[in-house]
């Protein structure tokens, strides 16, 4: 088996509710996958028990590597009191392996890279416009070296030309540094614009999954072509 991520029967609760019903599926490293579904249907909770927090699980998750995770509240994420190099900065400090002029290189170096103004290092997260701060998010998540970006709604709060240059930035850490996403949204309009392949979910399970194309030109199931007629 060369999956990144492998789930098999997976159940998901918060003190007795069961929110997440028997779960599987596979992400193979490189792929962008599109978890879809509406407000409620157990999105975050999976994110959640990928990265065994804040909610308890039965069943099997495999994961290779690290996985990291951004959020649509990019306010909420970063902390308010920090500059922006100082945050991007955190996860090498607390790896400790590098040394200060190191850590300050891969940090310059990790701001180019997701297209931040080097300007932008001795500002503080308020300071910064939505898409900004969502950049920074995604920098300093790639700091900590993941093999699995988990991004759950992360331009749901931005306008749209900043959210497609966001899809845009996603898609390039796909291309060129091979990073596999986990795509959260409830906007398949989104989802088929990035994503290569797309699970479907509601009231905590997967009821469909396929390629883009499969999902959009012949949803098998009412609910996803409810979902379609929303967007058409
Ligand atoms: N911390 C929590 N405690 C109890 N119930 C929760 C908690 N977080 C989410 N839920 C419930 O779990 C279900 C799935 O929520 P969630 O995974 O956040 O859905 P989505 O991300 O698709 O909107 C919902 O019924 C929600 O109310
Ligand atoms: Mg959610």
């Amino acid at each position: 088996m060369n999956e990144l991520l492998e789930i098999r029967q997976l159940n998901g609760f918060y003190k007795k509710k069961q929110v997440l019903t028997g779960i599987d599926l596979s992400i193979a490293p490189g792929e962008i996958v599109g978890l879809v579904g509406e407000s409620g249907s157990g999105k975050s909770s999976l994110a959640k028990a990928i990265l065994h927090a804040g909610i308890r699980t039965e069943g099997e998750i495999r994961l290779t590597g690290k996985a990291q995770m951004i959020f649509q509240d990019t306010y909420h994420s970063l902390n308010p009191a920090m500059t922006v190099g100082r945050i991007m900065e955190e996860p090498l400090l607390i790896e400790g392996r590098l040394t200060k002029e190191e850590r300050k290189q891969r940090v310059r170096d990790m701001m180019g890279h997701v297209e931040l103004d080097l300007t932008l290092k001795d500002r503080y997260p308020s300071e910064l416009s939505g898409g900004q701060r969502q950049r920074v998010c995604i920098g300093t998540a790639l700091l900590n070296d993941p093999k699995l970006l988990i991004a759950d709604e992360p331009v749901s709060a931005l306008d749209v030309t900043v959210q497609a240059k966001v899809l845009q930035l996603l898609d390039r850490l796909n291309a060129q540094d091979g990073i596999t996403l986990l795509f959260i949204s409830h906007d398949l309009r989104v989802v088929y614009e990035l994503c290569n392949r797309i699970l479907i979910m509601k009231d905590g399970r997967i009821i469909e999954q396929g390629s883009d194309e499969e999902v959009f030109m012949h949803p098998k199931e009412p609910y996803t072509k409810k979902l379609l007629s929303a967007i058409m």
